[in-house]
């Protein structure tokens, strides 16, 4: 898990800026980009509650937005005991973006838990069934 540390460090940090008045549910993600530059994203919500766009994907947008294509980890934070995975349309997109990575769920107690996307998101839906 050490490997991860910096990674679940910057996904706290990035935590710190969640738009979550609605909610009040905040996330913090942070994606490690082949490069070596890591991306950080917070939940951003807003009055209509639909239009929110979670950490992880904001995370991802921004990566993408700077030009990274090939990605290797991705870390999840939020102050739960009960670590929170990626929701559904977050895999989707972890899935076509990044691929098989590890995906790393972490609370502010310390406590975390890596699963591969691959047990995360079976069967999915993809480019290749184009
Ligand atoms: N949320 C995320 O940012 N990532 C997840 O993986 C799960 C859910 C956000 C969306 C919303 O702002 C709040 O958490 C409650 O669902």
């Amino acid at each position: 898990m050490s490997e991860y540390e910096s990674l679940i460090a910057a996904a706290r940090q990035a935590r710190e800026h969640a738009h979550a008045k609605f909610s009040n549910f905040k996330v913090g993600a942070a994606l490690r980009a082949s490069s070596g530059k890591t991306y950080g994203g917070c939940n951003v919500e807003n009055a209509t509650y639909g239009l929110t766009v979670c950490a992880e994907r904001v995370a991802i947008f921004k990566a993408i937005s700077e030009g990274e294509r090939l990605f290797n980890a991705i870390a999840v934070v939020t102050d739960t005991t009960s670590l929170t995975p990626p929701c559904g349309a977050c895999r989707q997109l972890i899935w076509e973006f990044c691929g098989d990575v590890p995906v790393i769920m972490s609370n502010l107690l310390g406590k975390s838990e890596v699963l591969q996307m691959s047990a995360l998101f079976p069967k999915p839906f993809d480019s290749s069934h184009l």
